[in-house]
């Protein structure tokens, strides 16, 4: 399953880092041959993430993930190395070398992945057939478009047990892969298997690479469950994907409109508001807001008018701030969805909506506001405290200013006695910051690599020899010859003395040291470490004899720890 070297070359050489990173990433600096953006791995305000054209490599100083391009549409495209390979070759209109056909896991994922395919297609058709008269029914219920239908690629599950198995059986895929695609369920009376969607109206999900990688069955008419969702699968992680996503991201719009339901995001493309999109019966997650700041720099909220809607609203403003994308809320009057909403108001009133939007300091503000009776002194002092907590949130003083001045307006307490309520909230944020700051920075090594305990660094003394070592290297591999005194046991962190084991068995090799080269034998953790001691400041006049101190160094950091070596060195004296 090792792809040629020389293929892996070709391949970061037709696929360049800057243009590659530049469709997930906003380039906002550019500092020499270096761009910076915002990580899109993590959330952050100030731009942390780079790209070197010259070195074809990207890190970021905030999360420390590093590689080179194939890492980077691994990680970003949550895909395995062979998968990042074939979407990199794809986009380049390469040919990837046969790979003898044994790679199980690939295999599998293309065969699901056609599964799903066929199984769309299947729904899809049977709406023109007898056995899809009630979902056409449905459909022309809700007021859905052919068009939209076309869109969406929308079907029906037939009501049978078997219509779907029975069809993807004659296809010739076996029991086995519809039940990892999600498609069917084995009963535990009979062992056999019958289809998941029954009786519903069904709507592909589709990724951004136009896959179909699961479905949401609507139930026709009322009852429970309202929406039957796909679980995870190999190709299906619900975490990571909205439903429209695939059209959603293409709109001209410069935002995304989340809606809680599927017939509402269809609705609202058809009305032309085509940047709706859906999780799929899940709170809004992490990940996902993390896909909609990658594509769009606004998040629109318009959940249902209800209780839960507003519990989903609070819950979602929390996760996509943290991305730093700009979040606005939709209040969508006398309790309505936006699909109702556009049935009976039309599509510019919704506009009208949409131009009315609020940021979220207003939403939150207002829904405070709402909890507490200000007629009454305790409620009045009660709601001051929680909105000038709100207020300490805010980055910018105008608006500090401005809804400071409301809650001022509302409470009758002066803006200058609410900004002193805000500045003691921001100092108590603040000194949180700046202990949880210190409490990283006096372990500069844990800070560096906190999750994975094998890449932590025991001996910091030892490990700046150690990173001195692989940069110098990987700078000028001609500095290693056969008789060197280092072994990769001599390292005091296990992941710097693999690292060296792998680079200096490919330099016996012959072997180049490149990102695209070393992707595949890292992670994109270990690469974004090997990238980061790279980066570090090397003085280049007298490389050999920075070489041969930083192994003295690393000998001497050794015979501390090792009595035994202590010994043998007295011996040899
Ligand atoms: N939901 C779900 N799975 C989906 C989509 C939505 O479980 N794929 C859930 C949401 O979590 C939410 C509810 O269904 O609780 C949304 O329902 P609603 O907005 O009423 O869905 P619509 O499709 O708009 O249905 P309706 O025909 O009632 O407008
Ligand atoms: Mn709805």
């Amino acid at each position: 399953m090792a792809f040629p070297e020389s293929f892996l070359e070709e391949l970061a050489n037709r696929n360049d880092i800057v243009d590659v990173v530049g469709g997930y990433v906003n380039f906002i600096k550019r500092s020499g041959s270096n761009q910076f953006g915002l990580c899109p791995f993590h959330g952050e305000r100030t731009p942390s993430f780079s790209v070197h054209a010259d070195k074809q490599i990207y890190y970021c100083f905030g999360c420390h993930k590093g590689g080179g391009v194939i890492n980077f549409i691994m990680e970003i495209e949550n895909l395995t190395f062979p998968d990042a390979v074939h979407f990199l070759a794809s986009r380049a209109g390469m040919t990837v070398p046969d790979e003898g056909g044994n790679d199980e896991a690939i295999q599998r994922r293309a065969r699901l992945l056609a599964a799903n395919k066929e199984a769309a297609r299947f729904y899809h058709n049977l709406l023109s057939t007898p056995l899809g008269h009630t979902a056409v029914d449905y459909i022309n219920r809700r007021g859905i478009s052919k068009e939209m239908v076309k869109t969406f690629g929308l079907g029906a599950a037939p009501d049978s047990w078997t219509a779907l198995t029975d069809h993807l059986t004659r296809r010739g895929y076996s029991a086995e892969e519809l039940l990892l695609a999600g498609l069917v369920r084995r009963s535990s009376k009979t062992g056999g298997v019958y289809d998941f969607f029954r009786d519903r109206l069904v709507f592909p999900v589709i990724d951004v690479r136009g896959n179909v990688i699961a479905f949401s069955g609507r139930i026709l008419g009322d009852g429970e469950p309202k929406y039957l969702n796909t679980s995870d699968t190999p190709v299906y992680n619900k975490k990571r994907n909205l439903f429209g996503i695939n059209l959603a991201r293409k709109s001209p719009a410069d935002h995304f409109l989340l809606v809680e339901g599927n017939v509402d995001v269809v609705s609202l493309h058809q009305a032309g508001f085509t940047s709706a999109i859906a999780p799929l019966g899940t709170a809004l997650t992490t990940e996902q807001a993390q896909l909609l700041h990658r594509y769009k720099q606004e998040a629109i909220l318009a959940f249902d008018a209800d209780t839960a809607g507003q519990r989903a609203t609070e819950a979602s403003i929390k996760i996509l701030e943290k991305t730093g994308i700009r979040v606005r809320v939709l209040r969508i009057p006398d309790g309505k969805d936006p699909d109702d909403f556009l049935k009976t108001r039309g599509p510019g009133a919704f506009q009208a909506l949409l131009d009315q939007r609020e940021t979220h300091i207003e939403y939150r503000l207002l829904s405070l506001r709402g909890a507490y009776d200000l007629e009454r002194d305790p409620d009045r002092v009660a709601y001051l405290q929680e909105a000038q907590k709100l207020l300490a949130g805010l980055e910018s003083d105008v608006e500090l200013e401005v809804y400071g001045g409301r809650v001022a307006g509302q409470t009758g307490v002066s803006l200058e006695s609410i900004k002193t309520g805000v500045k003691k909230f921001r100092d108590q944020k603040r000194k949180q910051q700046k202990r949880d700051f210190e409490k990283a920075g006096t372990r500069p090594t844990q800070a560096m690599q906190p999750e994975n305990r094998a890449l932590r660094y025991e001996n910091a003394y030892s490990a700046i020899a150690e990173q001195g070592v692989l940069r110098l290297l990987l700078f000028d591999p001609t500095l290693y010859h056969n008789t060197l005194p280092l072994e990769p046991a001599d390292f005091s962190a296990p992941f710097l003395g693999r690292a060296y084991e792998i680079i200096r068995g490919r330099i016996r090799e012959g072997k180049e040291n490149t990102a695209s080269t070393l992707a595949p034998l890292f992670s994109s953790e270990e690469m974004g470490q090997i990238i980061h001691l790279l980066n570090q400041p090397e003085n280049p006049a007298d490389t050999k004899q920075a070489l041969e101190d930083y192994i003295k160094k690393i000998q001497a950091e050794k015979r501390k720890r090792d009595p035994e070596a202590n010994l043998l060195e007295i011996y040899k004296q």
